[in-house]
């Protein structure tokens, strides 16, 4: 009996020291933010976009669409803003190629904005390079009332 009892308890501990350990790789897998991105099958610079994100330490998961205006317009990315794909990361909408050093300062400032966007396609930005081309570019902000505005200038 006695040592029926001792065996529960250890194995209560030894429960116990799981849980703690499954709650820290948990806390830890929350570290790099989870980006959702959402592109047609067939576009290149899509694809080149997420390895810039994954090279950056982004965790991404692709979710293919071959109707991306619809994406854009359940997501709310205004008209005007519109690039290729359409991205949410902690809350936000990101359109476009916008740099990933970008996407970390808006989760790290967390400013009252619907998103990011770099709208077009800008050659030089990231999964958009061409040897020897380079434009600069401002990656805009939107919010929810339609207002835009520059949220950094990249040169
Ligand atoms: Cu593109
Ligand atoms: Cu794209």
């Amino acid at each position: 009996m006695r040592v029926m009892m001792k065996r529960r308890h250890l194995l209560g501990a030894m429960a116990t020291t799981a849980i703690v350990g499954l709650a820290r790789s948990l806390a830890s897998a929350a570290g790099p933010a989870e980006v959702v991105v959402f592109k047609d099958p067939a576009c290149g610079c899509c694809g080149k976009w997420v390895e810039h994100l994954s090279r950056d330490g982004f965790k991404v998961k692709t979710v293919d669409s071959r109707d991306m205006a619809a994406v854009k317009k359940r997501l709310g990315v205004p008209d005007a803003l519109g690039s290729c794909h359409t991205a949410q990361v902690g809350g936000y909408v990101v359109e476009g190629h916008v740099p990933a050093s970008s996407i970390r300062r808006l989760l790290r400032d967390k400013p009252a904005v619907a998103g990011l966007a770099v709208p077009g396609m800008v050659s030089g930005s990231p999964g958009m390079e061409e040897a020897g081309k380079k434009q600069p570019f401002d990656v805009v902000y939107f919010d929810r009332a339609g207002r835009t505005g520059v949220f950094e200038r990249v040169r």
